[in-house]
C-alpha cells in the first residue's frame, strides 16, 4: 500500500511541477509540492514559498525552516518524521499574501488530494493564511491559536506561522505552548 500512495503522490508533485492552474506559475522559478514520509499522521501546513524554497523546490528551508526545526526538536521531533507543504506551491511576487482564488485553485487540485493520501490524523494549521485554506475562516490567531478542532473528519491544531514566532518573543511563547499541546497528543 505505502509503495502505492508514494506513487500517486510522485504524481502529483510532477504535476504541481509543471502546474499553470494559476497566475503564480508566472513569476515562480520551482514550485514546491512538499516533502516528508507517506503515508503520515502529522502534516504541516505553511501559507507559500519563499525566495529560498522558490529557488531550490522544497518547503521551509529558509529562515522560517530553520524556526520550525527548532520548534520541532524542543517537542523531541524532526522534520523528517513530518509531511510539509504549504497552502499554495508557488511564490506569490513579493512574497504578498495568496489570493483568494489562488487558495482555492491550489487546494482544489493539489492540497485536498495530498491530504487524503498521506492521510494525516493532525494537521498543524501554521498562520492565518492556512488557517483560512483549511477551515475557511478569518480569525485572529491570538483568539484561536492552541485549539484543536475536529474539521472534515480529521484533528486540527491551530497556531502561528514561525516568521511571526522568529520576530515577536510573546508570539514565540504562545507558539511553543501549542507545540507542547501537540507534543502531549501524540
Ligand atoms: N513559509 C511557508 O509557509 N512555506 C514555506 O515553504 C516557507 C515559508
Amino acid at each position: 500500500m505505502k509503495k502505492v500512495i508514494e506513487k500517486e503522490i510522485h504524481s502529483i508533485d510532477e504535476g504541481i511541477k509543471c502546474c499553470i492552474k494559476c497566475r503564480l506559475c508566472e513569476s515562480r522559478k520551482n514550485a514546491v509540492p512538499g516533502e516528508g514520509p507517506v503515508p503520515c499522521d502529522l502534516f504541516i501546513l505553511g501559507e507559500a514559498p519563499g525566495s529560498m524554497e522558490d529557488r531550490l523546490g522544497k518547503p521551509f528551508i529558509g529562515m522560517s525552516g530553520k524556526f520550525l526545526e527548532k520548534m520541532l526538536a524542543d517537542i523531541g521531533m524532526t522534520r523528517e518524521q513530518i509531511y510539509i507543504t504549504s497552502s499554495v506551491k508557488c511564490r506569490p511576487p513579493k512574497n504578498r499574501p495568496p489570493k483568494d482564488d489562488e487558495l482555492r485553485i491550489c487546494k482544489e487540485n493539489w492540497l485536498n488530494k495530498q491530504i487524503s493520501l498521506i492521510n494525516p490524523k493532525i494537521i498543524i494549521l501554521l498562520g492565518k493564511t492556512a488557517l483560512k485554506q483549511m477551515m475557511g475562516i478569518s480569525e485572529s490567531l491570538m483568539d484561536c491559536h492552541g485549539r484543536m478542532p475536529d474539521h472534515d473528519g480529521r484533528k486540527y491544531l491551530v497556531t502561528f506561522h514561525p516568521a511571526a514566532a522568529m520576530r515577536f518573543p510573546k508570539i514565540r511563547q504562545e507558539m511553543e505552548k501549542d507545540f507542547r499541546k501537540l507534543k502531549s497528543l501524540i
